[in-house]
Order: C-alpha cells, then sequence, then structure tokens
C-alpha cells in the first residue's frame, strides 16, 4: 500500500505506539488525524505533528464515535486509512472474581467492540477510495494469553474478528485489512506490568510502515514473531513462556 498520500485516522494518537506511526506518516506526505480522550495530551502530541488535526473523541462512547464520523465525512472525504490503536488494560488477578465482569466488560468495549463499531460506520467512506486500508492493533497476547488475563481474551476477539473482516473485504472490496501485532512496548499503557524491559514504540511505529509498504497483512513485531512460532510448535509451551512469575 501507498504510504505516503493517505488521509489517516489514528485512535489513540496522542501518546505511546499511535504517536510514534502518527509522527512517521506525517513527515512523509500523508493527511493525519489524531484522537484522544485529553485535550491537553492531543494538544502537546500536535506540537510534535506537522499539519495534523486532533478530535478529542473516546472511542468506548457511541456519542463521541457518531461526532467523530460526522466530522471525518465532511471535512476528511477523501479518508483511506483508519487505524484502530486505542486500547484499555487493567492488571488484576481473575483468582480474585470480584470486580472481573466489569473490567472484562470495559476491555472487551474499548478493544474489540468500539473496532467494530468504527469500522462498521466508515467502511462506506473507505469503499468509496480507490485504494484503502483498516488496521487493528493487537498484541502478542491475540495469540497465547499473558498476565493481562481478559484484557488478552479482549485481543484474541479481536484477531479473529480481523481475520474474518480481511477475508469478507476482499471478496467485496479492494479495503485491505492489517493487523499489528506489538510484544511488551515501552509506554505509558504497560507501565504496570514492567513495560520499561519492552521495545520502544517507534520500532513499532518503523516496522508498521514498512509492513504497510509491502502489504504485509498480519504484523508480528520483534519477540511476537518468536512467540508466534513457538504456539505453532507447542501452544503448552508458548502458554508458560508468557505467564509472569509466581
Ligand atoms: N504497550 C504495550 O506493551 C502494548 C503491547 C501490545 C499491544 N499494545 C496495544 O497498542 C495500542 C496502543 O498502546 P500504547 O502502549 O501506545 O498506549 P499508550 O501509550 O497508553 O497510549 C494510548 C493512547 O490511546 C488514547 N486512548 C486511550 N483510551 C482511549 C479511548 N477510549 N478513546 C480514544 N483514545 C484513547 C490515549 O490518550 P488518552 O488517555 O488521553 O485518551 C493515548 O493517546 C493499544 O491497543 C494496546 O493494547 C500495547
Amino acid at each position: 500500500m501507498n504510504t505516503t498520500t493517505n488521509t489517516v485516522l489514528i485512535t489513540g494518537g496522542s501518546a505511546g505506539i499511535g504517536l510514534e506511526i502518527a509522527k512517521l506518516l506525517a513527515a512523509t506526505g500523508n493527511t493525519v488525524i489524531i484522537t484522544g480522550r485529553d485535550q491537553v495530551r492531543l494538544d502537546k502530541a500536535l506540537t510534535q505533528l506537522n499539519g495534523a488535526t486532533g478530535i478529542l473523541s473516546d472511542v468506548s462512547k457511541e456519542a463521541d464515535v457518531e461526532a467523530l464520523v460526522a466530522i471525518l465525512t465532511r471535512d476528511f472525504p477523501a479518508l483511506n486509512l483508519v487505524i484502530n490503536n486505542a486500547g484499555r488494560a487493567l492488571l488484576y488477578n481473575i483468582a480474585d472474581s470480584e470486580g472481573a465482569f466489569d473490567i472484562a466488560q470495559d476491555e472487551m468495549l474499548t478493544n474489540y467492540l468500539a473496532v467494530i463499531r468504527l469500522n462498521e460506520k466508515l467502511l462506506p467512506v473507505l469503499k468509496a477510495q480507490p485504494e484503502a486500508a483498516i488496521v487493528n492493533v493487537s498484541s502478542v497476547v491475540a495469540f497465547v494469553p499473558g498476565s493481562l488475563a481478559t484484557y488478552s481474551a479482549s485481543k484474541a476477539a479481536l484477531h479473529s474478528y480481523t481475520q474474518s473482516l480481511r477475508v469478507a473485504l476482499s471478496r467485496s472490496s479492494s479495503v485491505k485489512v492489517f493487523e499489528l501485532m506489538p510484544p511488551l512496548v515501552d509506554t505509558e499503557f504497560s507501565a504496570p506490568i514492567n513495560g520499561s524491559t519492552g521495545i520502544a514504540p517507534s520500532v513499532v511505529a518503523q516496522d508498521f510502515v514498512e509492513a504497510l509498504a509491502n502489504d504485509t497483512y498480519e504484523i508480528r513485531v520483534g519477540n511476537t514473531q518468536t512467540i508466534y512460532e513457538l504456539y505453532l510448535q507447542s501452544p503448552d509451551t508458548a502458554l508458560q513462556v508468557m505467564q509472569p512469575a509466581a
């Protein structure tokens, strides 16, 4: 896919992986729109993004998504790349059952259902473009669960949906479907799970843009590829490897 003249929406583009992708794309001739829930963070991010637009919008809130889609269709009719990057994870012990349902519901809404809703609403715009793509950001835990149990399950759901969407859209349209699967990345998001030992978000962004250019649809960044190969050889061993020390 062309990586230089797109009109790109990045949900959760004000920090971490989303911001690094926004920086690369904004610097290489793309029109970039980022979203987030905090205006101050959005404004700060925009100072690092030449000519980008920030829109305050929470992917988990239907009214926010309606308003976002209205702005996009009115002001950015050439929108041809949607990166579903915003995510939510809460570290807790599923063996202590209190709160598990509420947390899982919250994670499923942001990481899975919200992606389906936004894609549904933006697909008519994408289908009207000569070249278009959806990118869903899942994780290494889409294959094998790690310490964030119900978060892992939400990313496994996103992975399954992404595979089905890719097949369905390839039959009925030219919209491409990518899945970005980072390993542990050093961002604010991963701080509760030793994220400082992870790779830099700029590395994820670089690998992503290369994969986009090559039409590599399942983008297994860094250690994700190693865990994926281990999982194919021995799902049990991969599961053990992904567990935190007791
Ligand atoms: N970091 C890792 O180790 C890692 C590994 C694998 C996959 N991932 C995935 O990568 C994606 C990005 O993670 P990250 O590490 O870059 O996180 P991050 O550094 O915490 O950044 C998250 C971004 O999303 C925004 N955001 C959060 N919730 C949102 C919502 N409901 N609606 C709109 N924007 C929202 C945040 O801004 P506001 O808080 O101001 O809204 C921020 O801009 C997530 O889907 C995550 O699951 C991360």
